[in-house]
């Protein structure tokens, strides 16, 4: 067990913990931000993707020890009310179906526009390769990135 201080939605908390605990499993036992989620545990599917100083990464695999000190941001830190611009453009294109990916693709989605506002069709699919949905929603969300990045918003 450890004393870990972690920042997470812009709050500092302290948790006495075992420092090789995954980050989301305190994001969703321990804090109840349950809209990250957990998919195939093996960083191979992007549905626990969340932002660590501003990159997305995969929570199930990064060990809470390696979180101290850095800023995480959960699809709960996003906005206040669900209104960042990438939320609003994945409602302009009803991107979801069963929207258990969706959190991890929209944080992959809004830590790319953060770096690139204006990203080509190949750099939209290289960032977002990596995030995985069984529904197959991936040219809504690509139209909905587009979007996202033309409205001067991000
Ligand atoms: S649950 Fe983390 S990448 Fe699949
Ligand atoms: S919307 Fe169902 S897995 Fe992506």
């Amino acid at each position: 067990m450890a004393s870990i201080t972690l920042s997470i939605n812009n709050k500092e908390q302290a948790f006495d913990i075992d420092p090789n605990t995954p980050l989301l499993w305190v994001l969703r036992d321990h804090l109840k931000l349950v809209g990250t989620k957990f998919g195939c545990g093996i960083a191979q599917c992007g549905a626990c993707t969340v932002h660590f100083n501003g990159n997305a990464v995969r929570s199930c695999q990064l060990p809470i020890s390696s979180a101290a000190g850095s800023k995480i941001t959960t699809i709960e830190g996003l906005s206040e009310n669900g209104d960042h611009p990438v939320q609003k453009a994945w409602l302009e294109h009803d991107v979801p179906q069963c929207g258990y990916c969706q959190a991890g693709q929209i944080m992959t989605a809004t830590a790319l526009l953060n770096r690139n506002p204006n990203p080509t069709d190949s750099e939209i699919e290289n960032a977002m390769n990596g995030n995985i949905c069984r529904c197959g929603t991936y040219t809504r969300i690509k139209a909905a990135i587009k979007t996202a990045s033309n409205s001067q918003e991000v």
